[in-house]
This record gives structure tokens, C-alpha cells and sequence, in this order.
């Protein structure tokens, strides 16, 4: 073959896929099965915004393990409950915000207040850009749901000052109704205390059994793959892996890896030695798509410590250590070098983010102070290394 039949074999050949994207992770299906219960009920929590005495806001959290699909049923739902209302004539709006990617209060009001009403707000405090919501919302009776995806980015005053938002500025109904979603750890650590007062009902969202993954994975693979590209057992097998994580994210992962898998050998079915593959190649609770939302200082922190993680031995590094590391690494993809304040702070976010994990051990003696121990949670050194090596050098190029 010439390289430009290379190319086209590339491009147009036959793959697994009918309809790949369908596996990204941003990806929101048509259906949700298993979920029926919990739809039901978190739609019913906003029937009072189309009822006529509607005048309150409705605080719902979503608390639930990663990959037990918190974020498919708030956007699934959601969108549904605002073409409902709208139906009716009532304005109801639903916006969304994944806090991993915008981290503030202040950037999640600005937005709001640019992409969805056009309304500039450079240079306001973040209680002048609340009141120009509300006042606004006020003015065209539209009632806003806010959802907070891994709202554990935000500080629960952030978060309480958007809840009292409806309140503060004296309107006659409660504009604001929010959606926070979090995991049970971080929910019961940051959030839960200081907002439950204000929530009005709490959804605990179980785990999928083997079962119930399998039926997922039979309806996703129908929508992304030719029925000829895998069998009953493929599924099987697949739905076996996922099942001691309960998570469905990582059962699908697997499914879209093997294809991919299959795709470059250049076969057009997903063989059993694939799912395996890829298998070791999927970690549960770390999303595909995590370090894309990552800022470069993140990544170039993250790369110093899983250098510094990598030398022999090494289970766990310190920040003086990894900053060393850190600034090889910025010289390397010619990232400005920053302070080791600064440094300490996107270890505090990939702290959050559920990258590293970060710990204050004992004080040892002869030492100054308590060093705080940092180290990777779930995915392997190696292939934390590889994967911001891969992202930081499509970004040079
Ligand atoms: N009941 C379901 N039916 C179909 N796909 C699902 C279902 N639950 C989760 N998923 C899929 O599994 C993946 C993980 O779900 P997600 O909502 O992102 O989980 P979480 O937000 O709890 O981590 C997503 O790709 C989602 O589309
Ligand atoms: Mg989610």
C-alpha cells in the first residue's frame, strides 16, 4: 500500500464503530435504564416550579461512588424538566457547571451572566453580579437551576451564598434552585454539614450490580457498535470486570478501548485478548477526560511528581522534592516556572481532582514542621507519566 492508501485505510476503513463518539464522555444517551426510580424522583423535585404557588427554590444533592452516572441523570433529567416547564409557559432554565472546570463561584456567576444573558460583568463583586442575576431572573420570571457537578471544588460558602442568593435581594420568589452533585466522601467532609440545612432532599445513588451494568452495556454497544463487531459475551465479560466497581463508567471505558484496540489491528471484531488489554489500560475512578480540564501549571506539577514518584523505591514524595522534579519539567515543555506557593496550590487541586493524594504525616524528629506525604491514588506512576507527557507535548507543538 502507498502511504496515501495508509492514510485512507486510516480514515475510512471499517471500524467497530458506528458511532464512536457515542462513547465520549460527554456524551449524554437517550436512555438511562436502571435509572427509572431515580428520575422519577429528582424530577418531582422541581414540579413545584410549574405549580402556581411555586415561590421556592429547591436545593436537591445528588451524593454518589464515581461512575454511578450522578452526571448523566442530573443532564438527562434536567433538560427534560426544562422542556416540560417551557411547555407550559413557565421559564425555566437549567445550566450546568462541572466545577473541576470552572473552580469559583465567581467564574460559574460570570459566565451565567455572559453566556446566558449577555450581561457583561467585568469588574462587579461577586454579590453585585448575584444581585444582577436575581434582579434579571426577577424581571422575566425565569426561574434558574443551577447544577454544581463535583461541587466539592467550591467551598460550602460559595455554595451557601448561591443558595441565600434568591433571598438577599428582597424578590418576591425564590429564583434560584440549585443541584449539587458530589461524592459521598467529599459530601460528607466538606459539604454536608454547613448546607444540609438547605437541602431539600438528598439522593443517595447506589452502585450498579453486574446485572444492571450488563444491561448498559448492551444498550450503549447497540447505539456505538456494529452488531457484527461483538457478541453476548463480549459484554459478558466486560460486565464481569466492572461489576466489583460497581461503576458504569468503567465498564463502557473498557468497551470503547477494546474497539479502539480492534480498530488498529485492524479487526472487526472485539476479541476477548482485547478486553483484557484493555483492562489494565482503564482505572474506575479516574475520568477519561480529567486531564484535560487541567491548567498547564497543573500538569507540569503533576508530571514532577510522578517523576519524583518514579525514582526506585519511592512510594510517596514531599513537596520540595517534586518541585525540583517540577521545574525540569517546565523547562522541558517551556512552561513559565512558578513559585513554590504556587506549586502547592495545583497539588492542592490535583489533590481534589483525584489525582494525588495528599497526606500529612507524622512529624518526624530533627525535621522542621509536618511534611505533607503526596502520592498517586488510583492509576499506576507510570501511566500518570505517560499521559501528561502525551498532552504536554501536543501542546508544544
Ligand atoms: N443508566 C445508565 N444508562 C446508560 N449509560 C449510563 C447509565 N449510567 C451511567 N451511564 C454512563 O456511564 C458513564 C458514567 O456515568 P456518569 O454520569 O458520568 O457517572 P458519575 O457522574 O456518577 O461519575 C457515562 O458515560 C454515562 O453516560
Ligand atoms: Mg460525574
Amino acid at each position: 500500500m502507498s502511504p496515501f492508501n495508509f492514510v485512507e485505510e486510516a480514515m475510512i476503513g471499517r471500524s467497530v464503530f458506528k458511532n464512536e463518539s457515542s462513547l465520549f464522555p460527554e456524551y449524554v444517551p437517550q436512555e438511562l435504564p436502571c435509572r427509572e426510580e431515580e428520575i422519577k424522583r429528582l424530577a418531582q423535585n422541581f414540579r413545584i416550579l410549574i405549580e402556581d404557588e411555586g415561590s421556592f427554590s429547591v436545593n436537591v444533592a445528588i451524593v454518589g461512588q464515581a461512575g454511578v452516572g450522578k452526571t448523566a441523570l442530573c443532564k438527562y433529567t434536567m433538560e427534560r424538566v426544562e422542556q416540560i416547564a417551557n411547555q407550559r409557559n413557565r421559564a425555566v432554565k437549567f445550566v450546568y457547571y462541572n466545577c473541576h472546570s470552572f473552580r469559583s463561584k465567581t467564574a460559574i456567576l460570570r459566565n451565567i451572566l455572559t453566556e446566558h444573558f449577555g450581561i457583561r460583568s467585568r469588574g462587579f463583586s461577586d454579590e453585585e453580579i448575584l444581585e444582577m442575576l436575581v434582579k434579571r431572573l426577577s424581571k422575566e420570571g425565569i426561574r434558574l437551576i443551577i447544577a454544581l457537578d463535583e461541587a466539592n471544588m467550591l467551598d460550602s460558602q460559595d455554595i451557601l451564598s448561591i443558595f441565600h442568593a434568591g433571598e438577599y435581594f428582597g424578590s418576591k420568589h425564590s429564583m434560584i434552585s440549585t443541584i449539587i452533585i458530589s461524592r459521598p466522601v467529599e459530601w460528607s467532609s466538606l459539604l454536608n454539614v454547613p448546607l444540609s440545612g438547605h437541602i431539600h432532599d438528598q439522593m443517595d445513588i447506589q452502585g450498579y450490580t453486574r446485572e444492571e451494568i450488563l444491561e448498559i452495556l448492551k444498550y450503549r454497544a447497540e447505539i456505538a457498535l456494529y452488531e457484527t463487531s461483538y457478541s453476548e459475551e463480549t459484554l459478558q465479560l466486560i460486565a464481569d470486570i466492572s461489576s466489583s466497581s460497581r461503576n458504569a463508567r468503567h465498564g463502557l471505558e473498557i468497551l470503547y478501548r477494546a474497539g479502539k484496540i480492534a480498530d488498529r489491528k485492524g479487526e472487526k471484531f472485539i476479541k476477548p485478548d482485547y478486553i483484557r488489554a484493555a483492562k489494565a489500560d482503564v482505572y474506575p475512578e479516574l475520568r477519561r477526560d480529567v486531564f484535560k480540564e487541567l491548567k498547564e501549571q497543573e500538569l507540569a506539577a503533576a508530571l514532577g511528581v510522578g517523576r519524583s514518584l518514579r525514582v526506585e523505591g519511592v512510594t510517596a514524595t514531599t513537596i520540595d522534592e517534586a518541585y525540583e522534579y517540577y521545574i525540569v519539567a517546565c523547562e522541558e515543555f517551556n512552561i513559565e516556572t512558578k513559585s513554590k506557593s504556587t506549586f502547592r496550590s495545583s497539588i492542592e487541586i490535583l489533590n481534589k481532582v483525584g489525582i494525588l493524594s495528599k497526606s500529612v504525616g507524622p512529624i518526624e524528629t530533627g525535621k522542621r514542621g509536618r511534611r505533607a506525604k503526596i502520592t498517586t491514588y488510583d492509576i499506576p506512576v507510570s501511566v500518570l507519566i505517560e499521559r501528561i507527557e502525551n498532552i504536554l507535548k501536543q501542546k508544544v507543538m
